[in-house]
């Protein structure tokens, strides 16, 4: 597993792409996620996209304190519910948190690492993260739900960034 640099806005445009979608699963799927989960690791992230280390491709991983990693291929929001005022911060955006809007639950489908179905339903931090990266995989960052500038303030560069 292999740290990959981070792309970061607003210099990197690959973040503002819309990712794209796998159309099968083979070794080079795999190491991107190893290498996605190694990066998020060592950032101290809770949730890491494809675009963010250059590929745009739809894959995402995620790792939820105390928890093992997931990697969830094409995924895709089948459901949400609720509403809850997050504070959130990007590894792509250093340095900054805002408080913006997002579900209370979502239950997303997509593919494994192996490439078999998947479904997850998440509720709190686990959400929101999923939100996060399914965001990136169309291009959309925190910021633009930002209802004003005001939400936005400078943080040292922390833990739990997605
Ligand atoms: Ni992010």
């Amino acid at each position: 597993m292999v740290m990959r640099a981070l792309c970061r806005f607003p210099g990197d445009p690959v973040l503002r792409q819309k990712a794209k979608r796998v159309s099968s699963i083979d070794g080079s799927i795999q190491r991107l996620i190893d290498d996605m989960v190694e990066t998020m690791q060592q950032t101290n992230g809770v949730g890491l996209a494809a675009p963010q280390v250059g590929v745009p491709l739809r894959v995402v991983v995620l790792q939820m304190p105390g928890e093992e990693p997931v990697a969830i291929i094409n995924p895709e929001i089948v459901k949400r519910a609720g509403k809850r005022e997050v504070t959130e911060g990007c590894l792509s955006i250093a340095g900054y948190a805002g408080e913006i809007n997002r579900s209370v639950s979502v239950t997303v489908k997509g593919w494994d690492r192996q490439g078999k179905p998947t479904r997850v339903k998440a509720t709190g931090l686990m959400a929101q993260t999923l939100e996060h990266e399914l965001d990136h995989l169309n291009g959309v960052l925190y910021i633009d739900h930002l209802e004003s500038q005001d939400k936005l303030h400078k943080v040292e560069a922390g833990t739990g960034e997605m």
